[in-house]
């Protein structure tokens, strides 16, 4: 059975124009967003223009600042002072890779915590480790709703993440972790990680490399999450860190490339936005 995320995303965004009418009701404005991309990076240009498709189902306000790829940290650092000190912008997104001329840590440091609605700040990765309210990051939050929306059980089954990045690997882990699942992070230099990987009940993939994960390397009947977006060398489309074909037969259910984890991205986006300008409006 394939999860698709693309239709959980359609229901739950149908879900939140109904409640951001709610909001605009009640609070007289309805929450904003700004997505600041530095530089024509055209798959950052492709990400942006999905964050402002999406705002635009749901009613939320989306402003898309575009700076060239010239502009200094500082002007940067100084844009984001507006925008936090601006209490019409409930989100800030910086659009990442920055330019190599800017220390993206700074940067990300810079924003309010209240408005990363990436959950990028330090200070929202370190309130998921110590499980304070925070603002979770995009793609591990939205892995978390796509499992629940599919029924998949998480408590005490055996979930393997492949991939240790802060932005997929190591949250989703420490999501998986909190819903009772007994979690095994494994990596590129991993031994014999087939041997790990068919432990899995759940597997989740974000290893960044085509068709990573052959048959062999799952469980019969498990749960296979694939959050690569990569080109694929043979064809030059967009494909997974799963090699789909091979391995659809033998998982319980999948998640496919395009249209599986990557709408849940931008659709938690838009919750954490909602979030974010609630937060702002009832304190
Ligand atoms: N670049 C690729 N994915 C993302 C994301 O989720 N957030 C930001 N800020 N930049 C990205």
């Amino acid at each position: 059975m394939i999860i698709s995320g693309k239709e959980i995303a359609t229901d739950l965004k149908r879900e939140m124009a109904v409640k951001v009418k709610e909001l605009e009701a009640k609070y007289g404005r309805v929450p904003h967003l700004v997505v600041v991309l530095v530089g024509d990076d055209p798959g950052s240009v492709s990400y942006v223009t999905g964050k402002a498709k999406a705002s635009e189902e749901i009613g939320v306000r989306n402003t898309t600042i575009r700076k060239p790829e010239s502009m200094t940290e500082e002007e940067l650092l100084s844009l984001i002072a507006e925008l936090n000190a601006d209490d019409t912008v409930d989100g800030i997104l910086v659009q990442l890779p920055l330019p190599k001329h800017m220390d993206a840590d700074k940067v990300i440091a810079a924003i309010d915590r209240s408005k990363d609605v990436d959950g990028f700040h330090p200070l929202n990765v370190a309130s998921l480790w110590l499980k304070q309210p925070c603002l979770l990051p995009c793609t591990p939050k939205g892995i978390i709703k796509m499992l629940k929306t599919a029924n998949v059980e998480i408590a005490g089954k055996r979930a393997v993440v492949i991939g240790r990045s802060n932005i997929v690997g190591l949250p989703v882990a420490k999501l998986l972790l909190d819903e009772n699942a007994t979690v095994t992070i494994a990596h590129s230099r991993t031994k014999d990680l087939a041997s790990v990987t068919k432990e899995a009940d759940i597997l989740v993939v974000a290893i960044g490399r085509p068709k990573f994960v052959k048959a062999d390397m799952i469980k019969p009947g498990a749960v296979v999450i694939d959050v690569g977006v990569n080109r694929d060398p043979d064809t030059g489309k967009l494909c997974g860190d799963v090699d789909f074909n091979a391995c659809e037969s033998i998982a319980g259910m999948i998640t496919k490339v395009p249209g599986g984890v990557g709408p849940m991205t931008i659709t938690m986006l838009m919750t954490n936005t909602i979030e974010a300008f609630e937060t702002r409006m009832s304190r």
